[in-house]
């Protein structure tokens, strides 16, 4: 790794943008600095940007979350008990379900009425990403090659519930009708016995209405979603959302935007949706962007070098480019500045561990590699926070990049869920612009000729949040084996007293396991902070929380 002189500390300076900002005279040992300027509001975080996705993959329902009422796994009525108990201490805003491509494919009314009753269907993953492997003859007859439908709609909502979220439905738009997500809104909002769906809930147990508010017009309507062209979205768009009935729930609706980087797509489906008049614009509460980061599902989680560390920490740092660009078109269509980016698809994919059955399609406990890339996502929602109103990591468990890993009895946490536990205070906050300065990361990766080229990421970058007096300040360092003195200023107050927890480890590969549950966990520690100016220094490869009360 090449080492960092002066000239290049301020060529990298100049490249943050923050060249306006002093280099600190004050601390000589200081070679990074943050600035604070809490007079400079960016907007409130959405607390929907601590949402979640749980889709009919692998082994997030069946096993992750669905045990079953029989399960010597202890549960609430069916559902796993160390899930509810930990994800709600996370205060999670809405829960995205039942997919994913799954839900391109489902007919929510396989999902409802007594269980025994309920169709088994092949699911949507066991019949594509497997049909063609060995691992789909393993599979056998377990509930990831053959849909039990056991966990439908109230089980989703009984479980959003127990946790305290909101629960956020996408409907099928490739292979069902607009009458069957009608009848699914009926179901869900319709007030008890008026009609025929709501006495059919009210049968199942449930005769208060489950109040959907969000609903998602299709899923990745440009792939699994139905190969469908932005113009053809767009008047799918228009004829699943004309004339909804509400019952009386204010409605929510996601449309199915872009593949990453597909400006396209967001052009062409605004355009499409403006031949029907301006006003077809205010149907729309966000526009969904999904983006992984990784080889989706080609290389192991964790197996990498000091260099492929920095590749994936760069690619995921992506999404700050990805929200700037879709925001711009977005902008020239809804001038008022309605439609929010709504992020319910992000995270580090990797390949399947091997020590997992094979029905658990894309499960690994992810590593501290994982962790600072959910920090880098939620830090950059948050910078963005007047643009990102929702965002959800795929998935909640047990598959990709997953808070809780979990089998049969077995249950932990990964380092993804630790970010998120550090990161709550933020949610509702209001984000509050803040500068990093930083020599920056340099690495080399291989190019779509696998020449092996220059690459660099910046040395340190974060977000910062104040409610009342309480200024959060969360931060990245991504460098593996360098820790970055920092010298940070508040702009506009003072720092009474703090706290920083930070995750952490001397290994860039750590992470928990059903073995060891706890080798990676975040760590509090008071702090000596007072003044408007203080020194912190931020360890190589972290995550790092400070919580500053100001006077
Ligand atoms: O999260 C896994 C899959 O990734 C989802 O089903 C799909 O929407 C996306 O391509």
């Amino acid at each position: 790794m090449r080492k960092i002189g002066r000239r290049s500390f301020v060529s990298s300076m100049l490249a943050t943008g923050a060249a306006a900002l002093l280099v600190p005279r004050s601390s000589k040992a200081a070679d990074s600095r943050i600035e604070v300027l809490i007079n400079e509001p960016v907007g409130t975080i959405s607390p929907n940007i601590y949402s979640h996705f749980v889709e009919h993959l692998g082994g997030v329902v069946y096993d992750g979350i669905w045990v079953g009422e029989k399960s010597k796994i202890p549960n609430y009525n069916g559902i796993r008990k160390a899930l509810v108990d930990n994800l709600k201490k996370l205060k999670p805003g809405v829960i995205r379900y039942p997919g994913g491509c799954f839900a391109d494919q489902y007919d929510w009314r396989d999902g409802v009425g007594p269980r025994d009753k309920r169709p088994a269907r092949v699911n949507f993953w066991a019949d594509t990403r497997y049909k063609t492997t060995k691992a789909y003859e393993d599979l056998e007859g377990g509930p990831q090659k053959y849909e039990s439908n056991h966990f439908g709609t109230d089980e989703f909502v009984s479980f959003c519930k127990m946790v305290g979220a909101e629960p956020y439905l996408a409907a099928n738009v490739r292979s069902r009708d607009v009458r069957v997500f009608l009848e699914w809104l009926e179901y869900c909002n319709a007030p008890a016995n008026l009609t025929t769906w709501s006495t059919e809930r009210a049968k199942n147990g449930f005769s208060e209405p489950h109040k959907v508010s969000f609903w998602g017009v299709g899923n990745e309507s440009w792939g699994c979603g139905g190969d469908l062209t932005p113009e053809e979205y767009a008047t799918e768009f228009r004829k699943y959302t004309a004339w909804l009935p509400t019952y009386g729930v204010p409605l929510k609706l996601i449309g199915s935007g872009p593949n990453g980087g597909d400006i396209n797509w967001t052009r062409k489906f605004f355009e499409g949706l403006a031949l029907k008049g301006g006003r077809q614009i205010n149907k729309l509460h966000g526009w969904g962007l999904h983006y992984y980061c990784g080889s989706t599902g080609q290389q192991v989680a964790n197996e990498y070098t000091e260099n492929e560390w920095y590749d994936l920490l760069e690619r995921s740092n992506r999404m700050e480019t990805l929200i700037e660009d879709h925001w711009q078109v977005m902008g020239e269509f809804d001038r008022e500045r309605r439609v929010k980016l709504a992020v319910d698809e992000w995270g580090a994919w990797h390949k399947q561990d091997a020590d997992v059955p094979p029905g658990y399609l894309y499960a690994y406990a992810g590593t501290l590699r994982d962790a600072l890339i959910s920090g880098i996502n939620l830090d950059t929602f948050q910078r963005h926070a007047d643009k990102v109103v929702m965002a959800n990591p795929a998935q909640l468990v047990n598959t990709i990049h997953s808070l809780f890993h979990t089998y049969e009895d077995k249950f932990i946490l990964t380092p993804n869920y630790h970010v998120f536990e550090m990161y709550m205070p933020h949610a509702g906050a209001t984000a509050v612009r803040t500068e990093f300065i930083a020599p920056k990361a340099n690495f080399t990766r291989l190019d779509a000729q696998r020449k092996e080229v220059s690459a660099n990421l910046w040395g340190l970058n974060g977000s910062a949040s104040l409610r009342d007096k309480v200024l959060v300040l969360t931060v990245v360092n991504p460098h593996h084996n360098h820790a970055r003195e920092t010298e940070i200023s508040i702009r506009g107050a003072a720092i009474k007293s703090g706290e920083s927890r930070t995750l952490t480890s001397t290994d860039i590969h750590a992470r928990n396991s059903f073995a060891n549950p706890h080798a990676l966990e975040p760590k509090t520690a008071p702090m000596n902070a007072n003044g408007s100016t203080i020194t912190f220094q931020f360890p190589p490869a972290s995550v790092t929380r400070l919580l500053l009360n100001l006077s």
